[in-house]
């Protein structure tokens, strides 16, 4: 389908062009249905079309795994490539590698392997998931991505289940086309819910999409003026977890691993372990009816340095359910309603002050801070997923350390409703400046 379209466009707009299809597949079944296509291009162009139908694996093709020297030198790669993780060390990721990319999934080793066999301004057209545009588990792809191609133009699929609704891919998708070595001062942002709505779009300022500066590299898709408003004030808060001393990291209990650790119900010297079902309106209810073995009873000491002392602490959801209206789910940990070390389950990010409890009114603001929806705005301006690591909390700028105690200060012991978060929120950000 994407050769049919692109060939008819081009010889449609450009009555002089020669065009040469490469085109690759790997599935015998699909192979007679693409022939038959390619052969439909070659006679509307009526002698200014060729093709070669390549029966390869694209991976093993581009690479030394079994070159084919028609793979390389092109103006143009179109693709909507397959997706499937790739393990570190399979011999498709170590394949990859050669041309300087690392390629956690199928789809990012195809679009290294298309940019790296296109010619110098050659252009690279591909719809993929959104997953790779930010995130740790993208970052070595995405730097040699944005490195070697400046994006000329995303368009974003709002809803996650349209657009490959027959497939099972409920992520939302881009299409996306780049230019090797090309310029990188604009991108046209354009979004629209599926396939078949309309579009709005609009150009911004390449910085605007992959901020300079920025060791993650984030391609931050923002749909409207709005967003880049929200983007512009958090960028210019005063703070970063660094600067505040604050650390975030992932609950260092993996339960299947700790299995012997783990129990139904209170004994001597066991500890509470929160799940992110005991995060409830903006605090952790434990214990809570969740089906979780709750207590945590360390047997030896890698287990008894997987607690944190007594204290507050601001517990974030890695994950959060499709019910969620927001994608960032925090709450507070308080040692006034259970005084006992704590431990946190691999399934939600925990801040804390070098492996020690914060600051009450730290925690509560911190936590109120994130349940904004101001702070759901931004977060979806550069991720596409319900997934909120730890480097993406990282990543983030943070009012100043009065500020967040100041919201903490007004905090009431179990969240309000939305709408008085984000007015207490937006009452205090608009006094970043004099509370840094
Ligand atoms: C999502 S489909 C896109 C098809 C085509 N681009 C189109 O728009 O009609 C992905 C295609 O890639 C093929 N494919 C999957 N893995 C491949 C591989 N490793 N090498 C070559 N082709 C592959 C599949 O058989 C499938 O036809």
């Amino acid at each position: 389908m994407l050769s049919a379209a692109l060939v008819a466009r081009a010889l449609g707009e450009c009555p002089d062009l020669i065009i040469h299809v490469v085109a690759v597949e790997c599935d015998t079944t699909i192979l007679p249905h693409l022939k038959a296509t390619l052969d439909a291009c070659l006679a509307a162009g009526q002698g200014r079309v060729t093709f070669d139908l390549i029966e390869a694996d694209f991976i093993s093709a581009s690479t030394g795994i079994t070159r084919d020297d028609r793979l390389s030198n092109f103006d143009l790669v179109i693709q909507n490539p397959p997706y499937a993780k790739l393990g570190k060390f399979s011999a498709p990721r170590i394949a990859v590698r050669e041309v300087g990319a690392d390629a956690p999934n199928v789809y990012a080793a195809f679009l290294a392997l298309a940019t790296a066999a296109l010619k110098p301004h050659g252009q690279l057209v591909a719809i993929t998931p959104r997953s790779f545009c930010n995130g740790p588990y993208f970052g070595a792809f995405r730097s040699y991505l944005l490195d070697q191609i400046a994006l000329d133009r995303i368009h974003i699929f709002e809803s996650r289940s349209i657009v490959f609704a027959d497939t099972g891919v409920l992520q939302e998708n881009v299409v996306f086309s780049g230019t090797k070595g090309g310029s990188r001062d604009q991108v046209l942002l354009s979004t629209s819910n599926g396939h078949e709505d309309k579009e709005s779009r609009r150009n911004v300022a390449y910085t605007d999409v992959v901020h300079p500066g920025d060791p993650h590299q984030f391609v931050r898709i923002t749909a409207n003026d709005e967003d880049i408003e929200i983007a512009e004030r958090m960028l210019s808060l005063p703070a970063t977890l660094e600067s505040l001393g604050i650390k975030v990291s992932t609950g260092r209990v993996v339960d299947f691993r700790s299995r012997e650790c783990l129990l139904n119900a209170a004994e001597d010297d066991a500890v509470p372990l929160i799940y992110p079902g005991n995060l409830r309106d903006g605090v952790v209810v434990w214990p809570r009816d969740i089906r979780k073995p709750q207590w945590f009873r360390p047997l030896t000491q890698k287990d008894a340095n997987m607690l944190f002392p007594e204290g507050w602490y601001c517990i974030v959801k890695r994950f959060s359910s499709k019910e969620e209206r927001r994608r960032i789910v925090a709450a507070v940990w308080s040692p006034e309603r259970i005084c006992s070390p704590v431990a946190f389950e691999n399934h939600v990010n925990v801040f804390h002050l070098d492996g020690a409890g914060l600051d009450r009114n730290i925690a509560f603001g911190l936590s109120m801070w994130l349940n904004s929806s101001l702070v759901d705005r931004f977060f979806r301006t550069f991720s596409g997923h319900t997934q909120v690591n730890a480097t993406d909390l990282r990543s983030m700028r943070f009012p100043g350390r009065e500020m967040l105690r100041h919201l903490g200060e007004l905090a009431p012991e179990t969240m309000p409703a939305q709408s008085e978060i984000d007015s207490l929120v937006d009452k205090a950000a608009g006094m970043v400046d004099t509370l840094v």
